[in-house]
Protein backbone atom coordinates (compact mmCIF):
# COMPACT_ATOMS: atom_id res chain seq x y z
CA UNK A 1 0.00 0.00 0.00
CA UNK A 2 1.47 4.17 -0.82
CA UNK A 3 0.84 6.76 1.61
CA UNK A 4 0.88 10.25 1.70
CA UNK A 5 1.70 12.75 4.48
CA UNK A 6 0.99 15.62 3.39
CA UNK A 7 0.81 19.18 5.32
CA UNK A 8 -2.81 20.53 6.49
CA UNK A 9 -1.21 24.07 7.72
CA UNK A 10 1.18 26.44 6.52
CA UNK A 11 4.30 23.92 6.52
CA UNK A 12 6.55 23.10 9.26
CA UNK A 13 4.36 21.01 10.99
CA UNK A 14 6.47 18.05 11.39
CA UNK A 15 6.61 16.31 7.99
CA UNK A 16 10.19 15.54 8.79
CA UNK A 17 9.64 12.77 11.98
CA UNK A 18 6.60 11.47 10.65
CA UNK A 19 8.26 10.74 6.92
CA UNK A 20 10.95 9.10 8.78
CA UNK A 21 9.20 7.20 11.25
CA UNK A 22 7.10 5.63 8.60
CA UNK A 23 10.02 5.15 5.98
CA UNK A 24 10.54 1.98 7.92
CA UNK A 25 7.42 0.17 6.66
CA UNK A 26 8.09 1.82 2.85
CA UNK A 27 10.59 0.83 -0.13
CA UNK A 28 11.05 4.66 -2.05
CA UNK A 29 10.11 7.44 -0.75
CA UNK A 30 9.14 10.33 -3.15
CA UNK A 31 9.23 13.96 -3.43
CA UNK A 32 6.93 16.15 -5.83
CA UNK A 33 7.44 19.28 -4.77
CA UNK A 34 8.49 22.40 -3.64
CA UNK A 35 12.49 22.65 -3.45
CA UNK A 36 14.83 23.80 -1.35
CA UNK A 37 11.69 26.04 0.89
CA UNK A 38 11.35 22.87 2.54
CA UNK A 39 13.31 21.96 5.51
CA UNK A 40 12.12 18.65 7.24
CA UNK A 41 14.02 17.67 10.34
CA UNK A 42 15.10 14.52 11.29
CA UNK A 43 16.26 13.48 14.61
CA UNK A 44 18.28 9.62 14.43
CA UNK A 45 20.40 8.79 17.83
CA UNK A 46 20.14 12.25 19.59
CA UNK A 47 21.67 14.29 16.16
CA UNK A 48 19.70 16.71 14.43
CA UNK A 49 19.84 16.83 10.76
CA UNK A 50 17.90 19.20 8.50
CA UNK A 51 17.01 18.00 4.50
CA UNK A 52 15.55 20.19 2.12
CA UNK A 53 15.67 18.94 -1.22
CA UNK A 54 16.64 15.17 -0.40
CA UNK A 55 13.43 13.14 0.76
CA UNK A 56 13.51 12.25 4.29
CA UNK A 57 13.62 8.82 3.37
CA UNK A 58 17.48 9.01 2.87
CA UNK A 59 18.00 8.14 6.38
CA UNK A 60 17.04 4.86 5.91
CA UNK A 61 19.71 2.51 4.12
CA UNK A 62 17.17 0.09 2.40
CA UNK A 63 14.70 3.19 1.29
CA UNK A 64 15.34 4.82 -2.45
CA UNK A 65 14.34 7.85 -2.79
CA UNK A 66 13.03 10.21 -5.47
CA UNK A 67 13.02 14.02 -6.22
CA UNK A 68 9.91 14.42 -8.78
CA UNK A 69 9.29 15.93 -11.96
CA UNK A 70 7.25 18.71 -10.17
CA UNK A 71 10.11 20.10 -7.84
CA UNK A 72 12.67 22.55 -8.47
CA UNK A 73 15.98 22.38 -7.81
CA UNK A 74 19.01 24.81 -6.81
CA UNK A 75 21.90 22.39 -7.76
CA UNK A 76 24.43 23.91 -5.80
CA UNK A 77 22.32 23.31 -2.77
CA UNK A 78 21.60 19.79 -3.64
CA UNK A 79 24.94 19.25 -4.36
CA UNK A 80 25.42 21.10 -0.37
CA UNK A 81 23.30 18.55 0.67
CA UNK A 82 24.70 15.62 -0.55
CA UNK A 83 27.60 16.46 0.61
CA UNK A 84 26.43 16.87 3.95
CA UNK A 85 25.07 13.24 3.68
CA UNK A 86 28.89 12.21 2.88
CA UNK A 87 29.74 13.41 5.76
CA UNK A 88 28.24 11.65 8.27
CA UNK A 89 29.22 8.72 6.19
CA UNK A 90 25.66 8.04 5.10
CA UNK A 91 25.89 6.28 0.97
CA UNK A 92 23.03 8.19 -1.09
CA UNK A 93 24.77 6.63 -4.89
CA UNK A 94 22.34 4.00 -6.01
CA UNK A 95 19.20 5.12 -3.79
CA UNK A 96 18.71 8.93 -4.98
CA UNK A 97 16.80 9.33 -8.14
CA UNK A 98 16.29 12.74 -9.59
CA UNK A 99 13.97 13.31 -12.28
CA UNK A 100 15.13 14.84 -15.58
CA UNK A 101 12.52 16.65 -15.97
CA UNK A 102 12.43 18.24 -12.62
CA UNK A 103 13.50 22.32 -13.12
CA UNK A 104 16.61 24.07 -12.48
CA UNK A 105 16.40 27.53 -10.02
CA UNK A 106 19.33 29.81 -11.68
CA UNK A 107 20.86 32.92 -9.76
CA UNK A 108 18.10 34.95 -11.51
CA UNK A 109 15.26 33.77 -10.11
CA UNK A 110 16.67 34.82 -6.97
CA UNK A 111 17.40 38.10 -7.94
CA UNK A 112 13.84 38.35 -9.55
CA UNK A 113 12.36 36.92 -6.45
CA UNK A 114 14.30 39.51 -4.32
CA UNK A 115 13.31 42.67 -6.67
CA UNK A 116 9.71 41.26 -6.32
CA UNK A 117 9.04 40.91 -2.95
CA UNK A 118 10.70 44.63 -2.80
CA UNK A 119 8.25 45.54 -5.44
CA UNK A 120 5.90 44.62 -3.41
CA UNK A 121 6.77 47.17 -0.49
CA UNK A 122 4.57 47.14 2.56
CA UNK A 123 3.10 43.50 1.60
CA UNK A 124 5.67 41.24 0.73
CA UNK A 125 4.66 37.58 0.33
CA UNK A 126 7.65 37.14 2.85
CA UNK A 127 9.00 34.12 0.50
CA UNK A 128 12.23 32.00 1.44
CA UNK A 129 13.76 33.87 -1.46
CA UNK A 130 15.28 31.27 -2.71
CA UNK A 131 13.93 31.65 -5.97
CA UNK A 132 11.26 29.02 -5.94
CA UNK A 133 8.13 31.36 -7.30
CA UNK A 134 10.92 33.02 -10.21
CA UNK A 135 12.01 29.17 -11.41
CA UNK A 136 8.30 28.27 -11.54
CA UNK A 137 7.43 31.18 -13.53
CA UNK A 138 10.11 29.78 -16.33
CA UNK A 139 8.81 26.75 -15.48
CA UNK A 140 5.39 27.46 -17.10
CA UNK A 141 6.81 29.78 -19.53
CA UNK A 142 8.22 26.69 -21.03
CA UNK A 143 11.42 27.81 -20.90
CA UNK A 144 12.86 26.66 -18.01
CA UNK A 145 15.93 24.94 -17.32
CA UNK A 146 15.40 20.74 -16.86
CA UNK A 147 17.97 18.46 -14.97
CA UNK A 148 18.10 16.44 -17.69
CA UNK A 149 19.79 19.13 -19.74
CA UNK A 150 22.45 19.07 -16.56
CA UNK A 151 23.36 15.82 -17.18
CA UNK A 152 23.48 15.43 -20.98
CA UNK A 153 25.41 18.83 -21.51
CA UNK A 154 22.74 20.22 -23.40
CA UNK A 155 22.56 23.11 -21.01
CA UNK A 156 25.15 24.99 -22.41
CA UNK A 157 23.52 26.65 -25.31
CA UNK A 158 20.19 26.83 -22.84
CA UNK A 159 21.88 28.92 -20.46
CA UNK A 160 23.35 31.03 -22.85
CA UNK A 161 19.54 31.20 -24.87
CA UNK A 162 18.54 31.90 -21.17
CA UNK A 163 21.30 34.94 -20.34
CA UNK A 164 20.71 36.68 -23.59
CA UNK A 165 16.34 36.77 -22.57
CA UNK A 166 17.12 37.79 -19.08
CA UNK A 167 18.96 40.23 -20.36
CA UNK A 168 16.95 41.58 -22.97
CA UNK A 169 13.65 40.81 -20.78
CA UNK A 170 14.95 42.73 -17.70
CA UNK A 171 17.43 44.96 -18.70
CA UNK A 172 21.22 46.42 -17.68
CA UNK A 173 20.69 45.35 -14.26
CA UNK A 174 19.94 41.91 -15.01
CA UNK A 175 23.86 42.11 -16.61
CA UNK A 176 25.53 44.06 -13.91
CA UNK A 177 28.93 42.66 -13.11
CA UNK A 178 27.45 40.67 -10.00
CA UNK A 179 24.52 39.33 -11.27
CA UNK A 180 27.24 37.93 -14.29
CA UNK A 181 29.49 36.74 -11.90
CA UNK A 182 26.85 34.62 -10.10
CA UNK A 183 26.16 32.93 -13.82
CA UNK A 184 29.28 32.19 -14.07
CA UNK A 185 29.38 30.37 -10.68
CA UNK A 186 26.00 29.02 -11.91
CA UNK A 187 27.80 27.61 -15.04
CA UNK A 188 30.50 26.13 -13.11
CA UNK A 189 28.26 24.39 -10.20
CA UNK A 190 27.04 22.74 -14.14
CA UNK A 191 29.78 21.64 -15.27
CA UNK A 192 30.25 19.71 -11.64
CA UNK A 193 27.07 18.39 -11.44
CA UNK A 194 26.70 17.25 -15.29
CA UNK A 195 29.59 14.12 -14.70
CA UNK A 196 28.46 14.03 -10.17
CA UNK A 197 24.92 13.78 -10.75
CA UNK A 198 24.86 11.88 -13.80
CA UNK A 199 23.78 8.26 -12.96
CA UNK A 200 21.13 9.67 -10.82
CA UNK A 201 19.24 12.20 -12.85
CA UNK A 202 16.74 9.41 -15.10
CA UNK A 203 12.89 9.40 -16.23
CA UNK A 204 11.79 8.50 -12.61
CA UNK A 205 8.33 8.14 -13.28
CA UNK A 206 9.13 5.32 -15.85
CA UNK A 207 11.36 3.78 -13.10
CA UNK A 208 8.61 4.35 -10.07
CA UNK A 209 5.42 3.45 -12.16
CA UNK A 210 7.85 0.18 -12.82
CA UNK A 211 8.51 -0.28 -9.74
CA UNK A 212 4.93 0.32 -8.64
CA UNK A 213 3.62 -2.54 -10.81
CA UNK A 214 6.18 -4.77 -8.95
CA UNK A 215 4.59 -3.91 -5.72
CA UNK A 216 7.18 -1.73 -4.29
CA UNK A 217 5.48 0.20 -1.17
CA UNK A 218 5.85 4.15 -1.82
CA UNK A 219 5.87 6.87 0.24
CA UNK A 220 5.08 9.91 -0.96
CA UNK A 221 6.26 13.18 0.92
CA UNK A 222 4.65 16.40 0.84
CA UNK A 223 6.66 19.56 1.38
CA UNK A 224 5.28 22.99 3.07
CA UNK A 225 1.56 22.34 3.72
CA UNK A 226 -2.47 22.68 2.13
CA UNK A 227 -2.83 26.26 2.96
CA UNK A 228 0.48 27.03 0.98
CA UNK A 229 -1.25 25.41 -1.98
CA UNK A 230 -0.83 27.87 -5.00
CA UNK A 231 -4.83 26.85 -5.91
CA UNK A 232 -6.12 25.68 -2.44
CA UNK A 233 -3.87 27.96 -0.13
CA UNK A 234 -4.10 31.55 0.97
CA UNK A 235 -3.80 32.86 -2.46
CA UNK A 236 -1.65 35.11 -2.93
CA UNK A 237 0.57 34.11 0.33
CA UNK A 238 1.12 30.83 -0.99
CA UNK A 239 4.26 29.24 -1.98
CA UNK A 240 3.95 28.32 -6.36
CA UNK A 241 3.87 24.51 -6.17
CA UNK A 242 0.41 21.90 -5.02
CA UNK A 243 1.45 20.55 -1.80
CA UNK A 244 -1.63 18.92 -1.20
CA UNK A 245 -1.90 15.82 -2.34
CA UNK A 246 -3.61 16.05 -5.47
CA UNK A 247 -0.46 17.34 -6.54
CA UNK A 248 1.45 13.62 -6.25
CA UNK A 249 0.09 12.34 -9.65
CA UNK A 250 1.41 15.47 -11.86
CA UNK A 251 4.91 15.68 -9.65
CA UNK A 252 5.68 11.90 -10.07
CA UNK A 253 4.09 10.86 -13.11
CA UNK A 254 1.78 8.85 -12.16
CA UNK A 255 -1.48 7.72 -11.62
CA UNK A 256 -3.53 8.90 -8.97
CA UNK A 257 -4.94 5.26 -8.32
CA UNK A 258 -1.54 4.58 -6.69
CA UNK A 259 -2.25 6.64 -3.83
CA UNK A 260 -3.79 4.37 -1.15
CA UNK A 261 -4.15 6.62 1.83
CA UNK A 262 -3.52 10.16 2.44
CA UNK A 263 -2.28 11.40 5.99
CA UNK A 264 -2.39 14.54 7.22
CA UNK A 265 0.21 16.04 10.04
CA UNK A 266 -1.09 18.97 12.14
CA UNK A 267 0.41 21.01 14.95
CA UNK A 268 -1.91 20.96 18.16
CA UNK A 269 -1.67 24.73 17.64
CA UNK A 270 -1.31 26.59 14.23
CA UNK A 271 2.39 28.79 13.09
CA UNK A 272 3.08 30.38 10.09
CA UNK A 273 6.43 31.83 8.30
CA UNK A 274 5.66 34.75 5.94
CA UNK A 275 3.03 37.19 5.87
CA UNK A 276 -0.83 36.64 4.89
CA UNK A 277 -4.19 35.94 6.54
CA UNK A 278 -3.77 33.99 9.93
CA UNK A 279 -7.17 34.69 11.71
CA UNK A 280 -5.83 32.99 15.19
CA UNK A 281 -2.75 34.26 15.27
CA UNK A 282 -2.07 35.47 19.22
CA UNK A 283 -0.15 38.66 19.63
CA UNK A 284 0.62 38.54 23.17
CA UNK A 285 2.59 36.47 25.45
CA UNK A 286 1.10 33.13 25.16
CA UNK A 287 1.73 33.27 21.67
CA UNK A 288 5.72 34.56 22.43
CA UNK A 289 5.78 31.24 24.85
CA UNK A 290 4.76 29.09 22.57
CA UNK A 291 7.50 30.13 20.12
CA UNK A 292 9.82 29.71 22.59
CA UNK A 293 8.52 26.60 23.93
CA UNK A 294 7.92 25.01 20.47
CA UNK A 295 11.06 26.40 19.44
CA UNK A 296 9.26 28.09 16.25
CA UNK A 297 11.93 29.85 14.15
CA UNK A 298 11.92 28.56 10.48
CA UNK A 299 14.19 25.55 9.65
CA UNK A 300 15.05 27.06 5.92
CA UNK A 301 15.61 30.79 7.05
CA UNK A 302 15.40 30.64 10.67
CA UNK A 303 12.59 33.32 10.70
CA UNK A 304 10.84 33.53 13.81
CA UNK A 305 7.24 31.48 13.36
CA UNK A 306 3.47 33.77 13.98
CA UNK A 307 1.61 31.39 16.21
CA UNK A 308 -1.52 30.91 17.28
CA UNK A 309 -4.53 28.61 18.45
CA UNK A 310 -5.55 25.84 16.39
CA UNK A 311 -7.83 26.64 13.79
CA UNK A 312 -10.09 23.93 13.23
CA UNK A 313 -11.97 25.69 10.17
CA UNK A 314 -9.07 25.96 8.79
CA UNK A 315 -8.08 22.08 9.53
CA UNK A 316 -11.31 20.78 8.13
CA UNK A 317 -10.75 22.26 4.64
CA UNK A 318 -7.31 21.12 5.04
CA UNK A 319 -8.63 17.10 5.98
CA UNK A 320 -11.61 17.81 3.31
CA UNK A 321 -9.46 18.89 0.59
CA UNK A 322 -7.43 15.90 0.79
CA UNK A 323 -9.63 13.62 2.04
CA UNK A 324 -7.06 12.77 4.41
CA UNK A 325 -7.71 9.18 6.49
CA UNK A 326 -6.37 10.16 9.55
CA UNK A 327 -4.60 13.72 11.26
CA UNK A 328 -0.76 12.79 12.97
CA UNK A 329 -1.07 15.67 15.30
CA UNK A 330 2.48 16.74 16.81
CA UNK A 331 3.54 19.34 19.56
CA UNK A 332 0.80 19.11 21.85
CA UNK A 333 3.45 19.11 24.74
CA UNK A 334 3.89 22.80 24.00
CA UNK A 335 0.39 23.50 25.02
CA UNK A 336 1.09 21.70 28.53
CA UNK A 337 0.64 23.90 31.38
CA UNK A 338 -1.46 26.46 30.02
CA UNK A 339 -4.43 27.06 32.05
CA UNK A 340 -6.83 27.45 28.77
CA UNK A 341 -6.45 26.22 25.70
CA UNK A 342 -8.75 27.92 22.21
CA UNK A 343 -10.08 26.26 19.82
CA UNK A 344 -11.77 28.25 16.71
CA UNK A 345 -14.81 26.67 15.63
CA UNK A 346 -15.72 29.26 12.85
CA UNK A 347 -15.09 32.49 11.58
CA UNK A 348 -17.62 36.08 11.39
CA UNK A 349 -17.30 38.32 8.63
CA UNK A 350 -18.60 41.87 9.00
CA UNK A 351 -20.49 40.10 11.77
CA UNK A 352 -22.17 37.59 9.41
CA UNK A 353 -21.74 33.47 10.24
CA UNK A 354 -19.16 32.36 7.25
CA UNK A 355 -19.72 28.65 5.94
CA UNK A 356 -16.68 26.73 5.40
CA UNK A 357 -13.18 28.71 5.58
CA UNK A 358 -13.19 31.47 2.61
CA UNK A 359 -9.26 31.02 1.65
CA UNK A 360 -8.79 33.22 -0.70
CA UNK A 361 -6.46 35.94 1.46
CA UNK A 362 -8.44 39.18 0.98
CA UNK A 363 -11.32 37.49 2.64
CA UNK A 364 -9.69 35.39 5.32
CA UNK A 365 -7.72 38.21 6.16
CA UNK A 366 -11.10 40.08 7.58
CA UNK A 367 -12.32 37.27 9.15
CA UNK A 368 -12.57 36.70 13.31
CA UNK A 369 -12.40 33.92 14.92
CA UNK A 370 -15.47 32.58 17.09
CA UNK A 371 -13.48 30.75 19.89
CA UNK A 372 -14.21 27.47 22.07
CA UNK A 373 -12.33 27.45 25.63
CA UNK A 374 -11.07 24.05 26.53
CA UNK A 375 -8.94 23.44 29.84
CA UNK A 376 -5.58 23.01 29.92
CA UNK A 377 -3.89 20.08 31.69
CA UNK A 378 -0.64 21.26 33.99
CA UNK A 379 0.69 18.03 33.03
CA UNK A 380 2.86 17.20 30.54
CA UNK A 381 2.37 15.39 27.70
CA UNK A 382 5.85 15.17 26.54
CA UNK A 383 7.17 12.09 25.26
CA UNK A 384 3.65 10.22 25.92
CA UNK A 385 3.63 7.12 24.17
CA UNK A 386 0.41 5.97 24.42
CA UNK A 387 -2.56 7.39 24.96
CA UNK A 388 -3.82 6.28 28.60
CA UNK A 389 -0.78 8.26 29.38
CA UNK A 390 -2.36 11.50 27.93
CA UNK A 391 -4.45 13.93 30.94
CA UNK A 392 -7.86 13.34 30.42
CA UNK A 393 -8.10 17.46 29.13
CA UNK A 394 -5.57 16.64 26.86
CA UNK A 395 -7.50 13.71 25.64
CA UNK A 396 -10.72 15.94 25.20
CA UNK A 397 -9.18 18.57 23.33
CA UNK A 398 -8.13 15.68 20.64
CA UNK A 399 -11.31 14.72 21.00
CA UNK A 400 -12.45 17.81 20.06
CA UNK A 401 -10.54 17.60 16.83
CA UNK A 402 -11.53 14.73 15.88
CA UNK A 403 -15.14 15.42 16.49
CA UNK A 404 -15.19 19.05 14.09
CA UNK A 405 -13.09 17.51 11.28
CA UNK A 406 -14.53 14.10 10.99
CA UNK A 407 -11.24 12.59 11.12
CA UNK A 408 -9.09 10.46 13.68
CA UNK A 409 -6.21 11.20 15.19
CA UNK A 410 -4.34 8.53 14.51
CA UNK A 411 -0.44 9.25 15.38
CA UNK A 412 0.67 11.69 18.13
CA UNK A 413 4.12 13.55 18.07
CA UNK A 414 4.97 13.96 21.74
CA UNK A 415 8.61 15.16 20.68
CA UNK A 416 11.25 15.13 18.47
CA UNK A 417 13.01 12.17 18.44
CA UNK A 418 11.44 8.76 17.25
CA UNK A 419 10.17 7.41 20.29
CA UNK A 420 8.60 10.34 21.81
CA UNK A 421 5.81 8.97 19.44
CA UNK A 422 1.83 7.28 20.59
CA UNK A 423 0.15 5.23 17.92
CA UNK A 424 -3.39 5.29 18.67
CA UNK A 425 -3.86 3.02 16.21
CA UNK A 426 -0.96 -0.03 15.44
CA UNK A 427 1.12 0.66 12.07
CA UNK A 428 -0.48 -2.19 10.76
CA UNK A 429 -3.75 -1.24 11.23
CA UNK A 430 -3.05 2.49 9.79
CA UNK A 431 -0.64 0.75 7.01
CA UNK A 432 -2.92 -1.80 6.43
CA UNK A 433 -3.60 -2.63 2.61
CA UNK A 434 -6.87 -1.32 1.37
CA UNK A 435 -8.92 -3.48 -0.51
P1 LIG B 1 8.36 30.48 -1.28
O1 LIG B 1 7.94 29.04 -1.26
O2 LIG B 1 9.79 30.68 -0.90
O3 LIG B 1 7.98 31.15 -2.57
O4 LIG B 1 7.53 31.23 -0.14
C1 LIG B 1 6.12 31.45 -0.23
C2 LIG B 1 5.48 31.33 1.16
O5 LIG B 1 5.56 29.99 1.59
C3 LIG B 1 6.16 32.16 2.23
O6 LIG B 1 5.18 32.58 3.16
C4 LIG B 1 7.10 31.17 2.90
O7 LIG B 1 7.40 31.53 4.22
C5 LIG B 1 6.23 29.93 2.84
N1 LIG B 1 7.01 28.70 2.85
C6 LIG B 1 7.70 28.15 1.82
N2 LIG B 1 8.26 26.98 2.18
C7 LIG B 1 7.89 26.77 3.45
C8 LIG B 1 8.12 25.69 4.37
O8 LIG B 1 8.77 24.69 4.06
N3 LIG B 1 7.57 25.84 5.60
C9 LIG B 1 6.82 26.92 5.94
N4 LIG B 1 6.56 27.93 5.12
C10 LIG B 1 7.09 27.86 3.88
Amino acid sequence: MNVAVVGLQWGDEGKGKVVDLLAEHFDIVARYQGGHNAGHTVYRDGRKFVVHHIPAGIFHPHVQNVMGNGMVIDVEALLGEIADLEAIGLAWRGRLWVSDRAHVITPIHRWLEAQEEDFRGHCPIGTTRRGIGPAYEDKYGRRGLLMGQVTDGTWRSHVKWLWDRYVRTFGPAAASPERRAEWDRFQAVLERAETYLADCVTQTDIWLRDRLRQGARVLFEGAQGTLLDVDHGTYPFVTSSHCSAGGISIGLGISPRWVHRVFGVSKAYCTRVGAGPFPTELHDEVGQSIRERGAEYGATTGRPRRCGWLDLVALKYACDLNDVDGIILTKLDILDGLPRVRLCVGYTLDGWPVEGCPVRADLLMRVQPIYEDWPGWPESTYGAACLDYLPEAARAYIRRIEEYTGRPVVLLSSGPQRHETAWFHSPDEILRPVL
